[in-house]
């Protein structure tokens, strides 16, 4: 049976190819096909180019989503970095916060991440698995078809393999990618009896080893902060995973800056928060090939600056955007919205912050996505619009109409 399926007619199709991973980007760098359709087959971009063409060419593919109505396509998005396996929820946090309490002073009476430490040990792993999967549809429906899911709420044997498999369990019951990261190095947990260097090379002795013969993950992530990990530890640690064939990634300069040259020394995949990351790491990051990950949730949900991302992408670096989506810092989730407010308030260009959420934040997770092109896999999102900048001038009310993932197609 010929499986070939064309899509379209699309008023713009943005490929989002042949730009640079770092630096600045123009919008009229982005290479837009109109009246452009897609064909697929065996969920692979088998070709693209004028619909009329495309509809010659291939007369023996099933056509779908034609209509009258105009339609933008654009690569489907990428979330580089979230937390959504987690139990219980922070609303308590989040009115304290709002009322005038800090995230850091919270964490030091002992609520904060530990509350939700307490919560996900309590959850049993399909409980995680659903609630993983609850979180993964509402970002199918916003557009993302890989992210990113940390452990870190579990800080001991048990609940960390807990939450892998969670992760590993949701990811074989749904079409999105999920990509584990293993972060027992969030913070120290209350009950265990040591230092922090100490629960790191627990983690590295008794924990790590199970991790890899399961091949439950293959990124590791350590938050570099006051009150968690300082600078220190996290490089011997750091040193230690790469040894074992991680790749790295840290939680750096959200509150307190330093942490991200730490990053870029030990050569991370990626550094994220930044949102105090100064003069001399924003060069840094230019000259690196770390990429650097703006969390604009998690500066809507501190109320706090948003990281610099004009002065990194002019320093030549390569920004991504990403969700952070958590209970606690970033409870929203939503891309989009996110990713238009920064880009807003910090002057990037539509092109900047689109490619922060394709195939820049793919460069995160060193994989290839977010690129629309001959023999990729076919991951693509669909917009009712007639001009792709509405996705971002809408500040994210204006949502997807279907999202393709290789050969399935989700309408909504
Ligand atoms: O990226 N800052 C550290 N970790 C998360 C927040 C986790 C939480 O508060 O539960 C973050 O903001
Ligand atoms: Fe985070």
């Amino acid at each position: 049976m010929n499986s070939k399926i064309l899509y379209g007619p699309f008023s713009q199709l943005l490929t989002m190819n042949g730009l640079p991973l770092k630096g600045p980007l123009k919008d009229d760098q982005l290479e837009i096909l109109t009246n452009a359709g897609i064909v697929t087959e065996k969920g692979k971009i088998l070709d693209i180019g004028s619909y009329s063409e495309l509809e010659n060419i291939h007369s023996d593919a099933k056509k779908k989503l034609v209509g009258d109505e105009n339609l933008v396509a654009l690569p489907s998005f990428v979330d580089c970095h979230t937390h959504i396996c987690w139990g219980g929820t922070r609303v308590n946090d989040y009115s304290m916060r709002v009322a005038g309490k800090s995230y850091l002073e919270i964490a030091a009476t002992g609520g904060g991440i530990s509350d939700t430490v307490a919560e996900t040990r309590k959850a049993s792993e399909s409980e995680l698995t659903e609630l993983i999967l609850e979180r993964t549809q509402k970002h199918l429906e916003r557009g993302i078809t890989t992210i990113e899911v940390k452990s870190g709420y579990g800080l001991n044997l048990e609940d960390e393999l807990k939450m892998l498999q969670a992760i590993k369990k949701a990811g074989q019951q749904t079409s999105v990618t999920l990509i584990p990261t293993f972060l027992g190095a969030h913070i120290k947990p209350k009950d265990f009896d040591g230092t922090h260097a100490e629960y790191l090379e627990y983690l590295l002795e008794e924990v790590i080893p199970i991790i890899v013969e399961e091949k439950l993950a293959n990124r590791a992530d350590i938050f570099v902060e006051e009150g968690a990990f300082d600078i220190e530890v996290a490089r011997i640690y750091a040193k230690n995973l790469k040894l074992k064939g991680f790749d790295i990634t840290m939680h750096v300069d959200q509150f307190h800056p330093g942490g991200s040259k730490l990053a870029i020394e030990e050569g991370c995949v990626s550094a994220d928060h930044l949102e105090f990351t100064d003069a001399e790491s924003c060069e840094l990051f230019g000259r690196s090939e770390t990429v650097a990950v703006a969390l604009p949730g998690a500066s809507l949900g501190l109320g706090m600056q948003f990281t610099p991302c004009r002065k990194l992408l002019d320093n030549n670096a390569c920004v991504a955007i990403a969700t952070d989506w958590n209970p606690g810092s970033a409870s929203m989730g939503d891309l989009i919205t996110q990713a238009a407010i920064l880009g807003a308030s910090e002057k990037l260009t539509i092109a900047e912050t689109l490619a922060g959420i394709t195939f820049r934040a793919a460069r995160a997770l060193r994989i290839e996505a977010g690129i629309i092109k001959k023999g990729a896999d076919a991951k693509f999102t669909v917009f009712k619009t007639d001009d792709f900048r509405n996705v971002f001038y809408q500040q994210g009310q204006l949502k997807p109409s279907a999202t393709i993932i290789k050969e399935e197609c989700f309408e909504f």
